[in-house]
């Protein structure tokens, strides 16, 4: 599977430290210590984050690999996280109705195909409680390039894929930290809550 290859090594993405756009949530105090859910959490660091400031936190991915190391990490920094494979396309094999306070996703939307999207828009609703909170930054269609992941994402696009479930609070311009050089890429924040 092309995710469990990509983790043999280390992805751009796969930072040391967790996504300054969550961090910023954590600060503002739109992410409060709550029950959170991170989809697509990779190599956990956004997760571990949410828990060290007080959240209940759970991350999951596709990627095998990229949880044992999640877990790995987590226990090395004696650190509560549960963190699980599974994907997020079927997550009502996995949870309950209405057990996250929050969701975050850093990257995972922007992966998605346009069939995939309104699936993965009602996962994310089904998964929250009502009001909960969905915080979701991905590249915006500000960042230059042709590759063909991650997507470049629209505010219409955006708009056109929460909209139906979701009160969208903003989407911000924001940025992604990645190891490519320059380090930063174009990014939207979206920030959201389940009508
Ligand atoms: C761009 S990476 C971002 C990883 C992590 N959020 C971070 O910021 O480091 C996208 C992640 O989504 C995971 N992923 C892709 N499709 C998925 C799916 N359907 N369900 C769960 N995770 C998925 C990949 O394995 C990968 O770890």
């Amino acid at each position: 599977m092309f995710w469990d290859e990509v983790y043999k090594g280390t992805p751009p993405w796969d930072l040391d430290h967790p996504q300054p756009a969550f961090q910023g949530l954590v600060q503002s105090g739109e992410i409060n210590p709550e029950r959170a859910l991170d989809i697509g959490c990779g190599r956990g660091e956004n997760a571990i984050m949410l828990a060290m400031s007080g959240c209940d936190a759970m991350g999951i991915d596709l990627a095998e690999d990229a949880i044992s190391d999640a877990k790995a990490k987590a226990t090395e920094r004696h650190v509560k996280v549960n963190f699980a494979v599974g994907n997020v396309l079927q997550m009502d094999r996995l949870f309950e109705e209405g057990e996250f306070d929050v969701v975050i996703d850093s990257g995972l939307f922007h992966v998605m195909t346009d069939e995939e999207r309104p699936v993965f828009a009602w996962q994310v609703h089904r998964v929250l409680k009502d009001g909960g909170k969905y915080f979701m930054l991905c590249f915006s269609d500000k960042e230059p390039g042709e590759y063909e992941l991650p997507r470049r994402v629209s505010k219409a696009e955006i708009e056109s894929t929460f909209s139906p479930l979701f009160n969208i609070i903003y989407i911000k311009d924001a940025a992604f930290d990645s190891l490519l050089s320059p380090g930063i890429r174009k990014a939207y924040l979206l920030s959201a809550t389940r009508s």
